[in-house]
């Protein structure tokens, strides 16, 4: 857990990112045309910038990926979060430049047009070695275009919450779609068997990481999920208040629901662990000038309602919470997002008794 967060707006550091992202793209695919004239003198030099804004768009979406899990596995990593999505406007400029210089170089001089080149220039879907793996890199563009054109949270706002992530989980389809479309094509042209053993280790990786850091959380859910058996009055009992950092949160499996119990000033106020923003863990974040704050990128909620404050207007759902002899009691009902129930409040006498 990380011990201060910073809400992200335009803020020096973030452009200091931006420009050593834009930096070290450039520096990239310089380095890999330099090398690549090296190397093989008798490679053009639009075979080159194809090759080179292909594996950058690649190492990009890789890195991407990593940054998730990585977040959950250690918050060190969060700063890179913040700026997850510039990289992926930049990747998706990255590929959509490689898709276009390689229309341009192999369909744009016949007599149909280019597009509809790229599907039936090669319709030989029988044979492995000879697989039309272009169409597979153009549905992943496509995925890759609407991900970047929503981007902005305009369109987080305007589409839903919901509706955004399940847009945005279509990174997963377009990877699986890129690794195939690399695997094939380099099956089609490469001989030099490094290609598809770094093309394995980074889908290993990248799997690897994602199996790792759900296994974590899905123990950690397990080991705080509260006991039927604790249940009085409808209330269930979940931990002492002493075992709560003071402004910040401990979290439990109620039902299905990842709940985020909070302790701040004298008081314990009970929230959906699920940020409104990008489904964030908000029960990771801190109380910030008495609101709870999102880990990942600083959005705020007030703990009695669970509502945004002005003039935001996410919410999430509360819960009922009181204090019984030093312990934290929760109703499993969840109430309605934005509702407001009172803090259960204690004294820090009552807790030294
Ligand atoms: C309209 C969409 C696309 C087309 C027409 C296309 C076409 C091609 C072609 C013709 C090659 C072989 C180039 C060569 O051997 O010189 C290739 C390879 C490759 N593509 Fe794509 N591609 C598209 C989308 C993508 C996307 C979205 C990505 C990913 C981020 C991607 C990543 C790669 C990579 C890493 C290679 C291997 C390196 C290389 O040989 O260039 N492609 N693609
Ligand atoms: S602020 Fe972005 S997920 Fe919470």
């Amino acid at each position: 857990m990380g011990h201060s967060y910073t809400a992200v707006g335009w803020n020096r550091q973030k452009k200091i990112y931006d420009r050593l992202l834009v930096g070290g793209i450039l520096a990239y695919l310089a380095i890999f045309v330099v090398l690549g004239f090296l190397l093989h003198p008798d490679a053009t030099a639009e075979t080159l910038i194809i090759r080179a804004l292909g594996t950058g768009a690649l190492l990009l979406l890789h890195i991407i990926l990593a940054i998730g899990p990585l977040c959950r596995l250690d918050s060190r990593f969060l700063p890179f979060l913040y700026n997850r999505r510039h990289m992926g406007v930049a990747m998706f400029v990255l590929a959509l430049g490689h898709g276009a210089f390689s229309i341009l170089q192999f369909h744009a001089f016949g007599d149909i047009h280019p597009i509809l080149s790229v599907f039936t220039s090669n319709t030989r879907i029988e044979s492995l070695a000879q697989f039309p793996f272009q169409p597979l890199g153009f549905g992943a563009l496509i995925i890759l275009a609407l991900m970047a054109t929503t981007s902005h949270d305009f369109w987080l706002t305007n589409l839903s919450a919901p509706v955004w992530k399940a847009l945005h989980m279509l990174v997963y389809v377009a990877y699986a779609l890129i690794v195939l479309h690399v695997a094939l094509g380099v099956l089609q042209a490469e001989t030099n068997p490094l290609f598809p053993v770094l093309l394995g280790l980074g889908a290993a990786g990248i799997f690897g990481l994602h199996i790792v850091a759900g296994r974590r959380e899905a123990s950690a859910d397990h080991e705080q999920a509260i006991g039927e058996a604790d249940s009085v009055d409808g209330m269930n009992q979940l931990c002492s208040v002493q075992s709560i950092p003071e402004k910040r949160a401990r979290v439990f499996t109620v039902g299905d629901e990842r709940v985020a119990v909070f302790r701040y000033d004298g008081k314990i106020s009970a929230v959906s662990s699920v940020c409104q923003h990008q489904n964030g863990p908000l029960g990771e974040g801190c109380v910030r000038e008495g609101k709870l704050t999102c880990p990942w990128h600083g959005y705020e909620y007030l703990p009695e309602s669970g509502a945004s404050p002005e003039p935001f207007t996410e919410k999430i759902p509360t819960f009922r919470t009181e204090v019984r002899d030093g312990q934290v009691w929760i109703d499993p009902q969840p109430l309605p997002p934005g509702t407001a129930t009172p803090p259960a409040c204690f004294t820090q006498e009552s807790l030294d008794v």
